[in-house]
């Protein structure tokens, strides 16, 4: 969702990623692993905003702010010079632990490229095209609910979820470096997902607790807490608990946003230097 304010500020959200699967079926020459992922998205997120200015700058504020870099190497910065728009103010609002497997960095650009889109009256670039901003930038254009193969970049629409499901996410504070992950890997040659059509509660369940995490495992013998995680998901009695992307966010998935934020309440009270958030998912209003 894109918002004009009167001020001047063209607003756009940078909902949280989360691949419900994520099956790793191949290494490409160029060391970038083939993947075979549904993602969705879930209602919270960074908030990007921009506004014409003489030179470009970059102000990082919220709860997640500190340690994100408030210049050029920051993701949203490269996505506006690779945009090639005229330069801006941009504030980014992080709400999101960074560096978390939930896509703060490549939502956050895929905003800033819709927030600049809608302030310059510029067509959105194709999704392949945004690719040399990172894998994840592309799924994360047009958020949705996307099946994703290639390395991130082949993109086709997947089915709605009932809107009636709860999700909660936990990250234990610690960073997993991507590359580390991927590296670590055992198997780079899994099964694909083997089913692309489901409908209703019972099926989707079915379909999530028949697919997997490839990068769980490797993610949990680097950073143990991610096993914690899980169990302390699992402990709440969700549809299915998993890690996201290559970690260390976990989510479960819950029958009821009622019964997710129960659940976010009570492991928030008992583990409070953990970011715990219910949500659900997110359908983009436009
Ligand atoms: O493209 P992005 O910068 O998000 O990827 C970060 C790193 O993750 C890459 O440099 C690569 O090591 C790894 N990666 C991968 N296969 C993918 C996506 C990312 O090996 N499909």
């Amino acid at each position: 969702m894109v918002k004009v304010s009167q001020d001047g500020w063209v607003e756009a959200f940078a909902p949280a990623k989360i691949n419900l699967a994520l099956h790793v079926t191949g290494q490409r020459p160029d060391g970038y692993h083939l993947l075979d992922s549904l993602v969705v998205f879930a209602n919270i997120g960074d908030r990007v905003r921009v506004r014409p200015a003489s030179q470009q700058s970059l102000r990082v504020i919220g709860p997640m702010a500190q340690g994100v870099p408030a210049d050029a190497r920051n993701l949203v910065w490269k996505a506006a010079e690779w945009f090639g728009t005229p330069p801006v103010e941009i504030e980014l609002i992080k709400n999101l632990p960074p560096a978390s497997g939930i896509g703060g960095g490549s939502s956050d650009a895929a905003a800033t490229l819709r927030a600049l889109a809608k302030l310059f009256d510029k067509p959105l670039p194709e999704p392949t095209e945004t690719v040399p901003l990172g894998a994840d930038v592309p799924v994360c254009l047009r958020p949705g609910n996307w099946w994703m193969g290639g390395i991130g970049d082949c993109l086709s629409g997947a089915p709605d979820l009932p809107e009636y499901l709860g999700l909660v996410l936990i990250n234990p504070g610690v960073e997993i470096p991507t590359p580390t992950i991927f590296n670590a890997l055992v198997s780079k040659q899994n099964p694909p997902i083997s089913n692309r059509e489901f409908e209703g509660l019972g099926e989707f369940s079915e379909w999530l607790l028949t697919h997997r995490n490839d990068l769980e495992p490797a993610a949990i013998d680097l950073a143990p807490i991610v096993a914690e995680v899980l169990d302390v998901l699992r402990r709440e009695d969700p549809i299915c608990a998993r890690m996201s992307g290559s970690g260390a966010t976990c989510f479960a998935v819950f029958p009821t946003r009622h019964e997710a934020k129960v659940a976010a309440g009570r492991i928030a009270e008992q583990n409070p230097k953990w970011w715990v958030q219910w949500a659900s998912f997110y359908s983009d209003p436009e």
